[in-house]
C-alpha cells in the first residue's frame, strides 16, 4: 500500500494542480485531496476526524483565506482559518513531514531578494497571519515552511490567480494601472508544483523561498501576460507606485530561491522564458503538461 498524502485546499489553485499533476510528479502516494466540501478546517472536530480517516505520512497544507481583500475585510475570519486551523492540522501532524505554504508578502518589499533568514515585516492582514501561521509551524522543528511567489494558473473558480484576476477585470472593462517600480518573481503553477512535489519527497524542516527564477515589475509581468492573452492589451497601462494612493504595497517581494534551487533536479524557470517555451494555444500555459519547459 503507498502511503498517503493529505493536500488540504484541493478546490484551490495550488492545491487543485497538486492533486492534477501527482500522478506525473509523485506516483509513489496515495494522494488524498481535502476541499473544504469535505472538512472545515477551522473546526477542531473535523480535523481529527480527518486524521482518523486517512492518517497521513505527509501534509502539504494548502488551505487558506488568500486574498488580501477578504483578510482585510474579516481579520477575525483570516485567522481562525490561516493561523489557528494551521495550528490545527500541524498538532496532528506532529509526528509526519508537514509542509506549509505561506507568501512572499511577510516582507515589506523595502529591500527585494529576499533569503529566507530576513526579518520579517507584513504590512497587511493577510500577510500578518501568515507570518504568524510561519511561527506556529516552525514551533516543530521537523516541519517546513515554504515560501511562495505570485502564481500563474486556473483554478477550478477561475477566480485564484493573480492571471485570472486581470482576465475578469478587463473582461468588464477595468482598465488596470501596473506598476513599472513594484517587482515580483513570478510562477508558474505546473512549475511551482513540480518543486513542492521533489521537495515533498526529501521534506526538510525550516524555511525556504520558492518564486521564478525573473525579477520583474508589474507591468513587465502584465505584457509577458498580454502576449498569451492578447485580449489584454488595450486594458493594461504602465504606472508607478509614486502616485499611488491607498493601502500599504510592498514594492520589492523578490525572493532568492537558492536553497531550494539545490533540492530540485530542474531549473526554476523564469516567467517569461516559461511563456517563451513553444505552449499549445488550446492548452492550459501554467500547467507543465503544456510547457516544453525544462
Ligand atoms: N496563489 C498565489 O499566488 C499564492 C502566492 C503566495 C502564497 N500563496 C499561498 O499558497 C496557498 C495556496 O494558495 P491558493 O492560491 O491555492 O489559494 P486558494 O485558491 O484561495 O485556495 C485555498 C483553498 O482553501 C480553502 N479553504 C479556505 N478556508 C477553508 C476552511 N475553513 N476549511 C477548508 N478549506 C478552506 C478554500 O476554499 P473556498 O474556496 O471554499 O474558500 C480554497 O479552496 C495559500 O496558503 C496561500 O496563502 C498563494
Amino acid at each position: 500500500m503507498k502511503p498517503t498524502v493529505l493536500i488540504t485546499g484541493a478546490a484551490g489553485l495550488i492545491g487543485g494542480y497538486l492533486v492534477r499533476s501527482a500522478a506525473r510528479w509523485a506516483p509513489q502516494w496515495e494522494v488524498c485531496g481535502l476541499s473544504r466540501a469535505e472538512a472545515d478546517l477551522t473546526d477542531r472536530d473535523q480535523v481529527k476526524a480527518v486524521w482518523r480517516r486517512y492518517s497521513p505520512s505527509l501534509v502539504i497544507h494548502c488551505a487558506a483565506l488568500s486574498r488580501t481583500g477578504a483578510c482585510e475585510q474579516d481579520p477575525a475570519r483570516a485567522r481562525r482559518i490561516n493561523v489557528e486551523a494551521t495550528r490545527s492540522l500541524a498538532d496532528m501532524a506532529r509526528d509526519v513531514p508537514f509542509v506549509f505554504l505561506s507568501t512572499d508578502q511577510v516582507f515589506d518589499g523595502s529591500k527585494g531578494h529576499y533569503v529566507e533568514a530576513d526579518e520579517v515585516r507584513p504590512l497587511n492582514v493577510y500577510a500578518q497571519t501568515k507570518a504568524e501561521a510561519e511561527r506556529v509551524v516552525l514551533e516543530n522543528p521537523a516541519h517546513s515552511v515554504v515560501r511562495i511567489a505570485l502564481t500563474a494558473g486556473t483554478s477550478p473558480t477561475h477566480d485564484r490567480s493573480f492571471v485570472e484576476d486581470m482576465l475578469r477585470a478587463t473582461a468588464k472593462g477595468t482598465k488596470l494601472t501596473l506598476f513599472m517600480d513594484e517587482f515580483r518573481c513570478p510562477m508558474p503553477a505546473g512549475a511551482l508544483v513540480r518543486a513542492l512535489w521533489e521537495f515533498a519527497a526529501q521534506p526538510r524542516a525550516g524555511c525556504y523561498h520558492l518564486g521564478g527564477d525573473e525579477r520583474l515589475s508589474r507591468w513587465e509581468i502584465g505584457e509577458a501576460v498580454a502576449g498569451r492573452y492578447p485580449e489584454l492589451r488595450p486594458w493594461i497601462q504602465p504606472g508607478s507606485l509614486a502616485d499611488y494612493h491607498g493601502p500599504p504595497r510592498p514594492p520589492d517581494l523578490s525572493m532568492c530561491s537558492d536553497k531550494m534551487q539545490a533540492l530540485l533536479s530542474f531549473r526554476l524557470p523564469g516567467f517569461r522564458q516559461w511563456l517563451a517555451s513553444g505552449i499549445p494555444n488550446d492548452s492550459d500555459p501554467w500547467d507543465y503538461a503544456s510547457a516544453r519547459a525544462q
